[in-house]
């Protein structure tokens, strides 16, 4: 959106603070779920009362904030923060007095408008985002934006600049090859996706409009630990962020356009995030598809048509907690601290567990592993889950396993996860 803030508007959309909460056992009070519902009575009305009968419905309210919940090592839709959960679920049938779910608010109301506009002042917070930029929220997930980039950024006959590290910048790769003149300038394939090029020794493509490339590889676990510069003054440098956003600070102001889909890091599936330098926009392909033209949706600060709104307010609950926590720079502490004690126990194992990629671009948020027996890797993910940890199995493209670790995963988790690998080598090594 490119409206300013307005501090009164933000204010309003949170005024009970995030219960901030461990994974523990220690139950939490939150009011069991209703089973007779009584509306207010009004002159016009009768109070009526409903009686819930049907099983589905007597299905137990979560009470407790973590004695049913499992370590969810999914790489998205992801784990999230389990005071989000619950704030949610305490607002869900009557958001701050409205009378209404935010499911059921007009997006075009107050209510949402100052929900919407909360969660970008609180992203423009945590990313320190210049006023120069939009930040929109969108849908159809980052696969969109892998034609909404090239339609927005060039025209049909334009030189662009692919790095591709794994399969997300891959098929971002083949699919701006349908609007412009993509080119790569280095693959990582032969290598299976385990390093991250060093810039000093590619050639881009002086005419190239843009760079682009995956800063994280979700599937196979490569980070960029340092953004490139585009080889010339005009061009910009485009990432997908998709699975490490929001996991650390980053300098907005090296790219001209940031884009990510939420269900990783920061909310539900169903809302991308697109921060863009405002002077990109406008110069769309006439092909281009409204609902994927940036002007339309800066323009109309993301409500040109219906957005999702519930994810968007998930995401604004996230990003009050993110804040809450102190801001990025704590976060990625907590990250880098997981990381290491996941990448040291698999380090530690002798090469009972190993993971290919590269150590100096080992992703903060998705670790791939592999066991030297992978007769043994189907056993590993079946006991792990056995024992509350679920999602382990690595991609179908990669095998072995893989571990998501986002800013939502505790400590505790990964430490349960490290106890667990310690206690499945000890009864299959040797
Ligand atoms: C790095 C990356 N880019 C793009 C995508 C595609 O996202 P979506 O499913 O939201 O289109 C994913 C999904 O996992 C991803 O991890």
């Amino acid at each position: 959106m490119t409206m300013s803030m307005s501090a009164a508007a933000a204010t309003t959309a949170a005024t009970t603070p995030l219960p901030q909460l461990k994974h523990s056992t220690t139950p939490t009070q939150i009011a069991a779920f209703p089973t007779t519902l009584s509306r207010p009575s009004t002159s016009a009305h009768k109070s009526i009362s409903i009686t819930c009968s049907s099983t589905a419905l007597q299905t137990p309210a979560p009470t407790a904030a973590s004695t049913d919940r499992v370590f969810n090592f999914a790489a998205g839709p992801a784990t999230l923060p389990e005071n989000v959960l619950l704030k949610a679920q305490s607002e869900l049938y009557n958001w701050h007095g409205s009378g209404m779910s935010v499911m059921e608010m007009s997006h075009r109301g107050k209510e949402f408008l100052s929900i919407i506009q909360k969660a970008e002042s609180d992203l423009r917070t945590l990313l320190n985002i210049p006023s120069e930029y939009s930040v929109l929220f969108l849908q159809g997930g980052a696969t969109t934006q892998f034609a909404a980039v090239p339609l927005n950024l060039c025209k049909p006959e334009d030189d662009v600049d692919y790095v591709i590290t794994g399969s997300w910048s891959d098929k971002a790769f083949k699919e701006a090859g349908k609007y412009c003149k993509p080119k790569i300038i280095w693959r990582g394939k032969s290598e299976k996706y385990t390093k991250i090029p060093d810039f000093n020794a590619i050639e881009q493509t002086p005419s190239a409009r843009y760079l682009h490339i995956c800063a994280n590889e979700t599937i196979h676990g490569v980070e960029y630990k340092n953004y490139p510069n585009p080889a010339a003054e005009n061009q910009v440098l485009v990432a997908d962020m998709s699975s490490n956003f929001c996991s650390k600070p980053v300098d907005v102001t090296k790219f001209g356009v940031i884009y990510a889909g939420a269900q990783k890091n920061v909310g539900p599936s169903g809302v991308t995030i697109v921060i863009i330098r405002s002077d990109l926009i406008g110069n769309a392909q006439p092909i281009t598809p409204v609902m994927l033209d940036y002007k339309i949706h800066a323009d109309n600060n993301s409500l040109y048509n219906t957005p999702p709104c519930y994810g968007i307010y998930m995401c604004g609950l996230v990003f009050e907690d993110l804040v809450a926590q102190g801001g990025l720079s704590e976060v990625e502490k907590k990250n880098i601290k997981k990381a290491e004690i996941l990448y040291d126990a698999i380090g530690g194992s002798k090469g009972f567990y190993r993971c290919p990629v590269d150590k100096s671009v080992r992703s903060l948020m998705n670790v791939p592993f592999t066991l030297a027996k992978p007769e043994l890797e189907a056993e590993f993910v079946k006991e792990a889950a056995k024992e509350k940890m679920v999602q382990l199995k690595g991609h179908r493209s990669v095998g072995g396993m893989r571990a998501s670790i986002y800013n939502a995963m505790p400590l505790a988790g990964v430490e349960k996860l490290v106890a667990f690998m310690k206690d499945f080598q000890a009864r299959h090594d040797g």
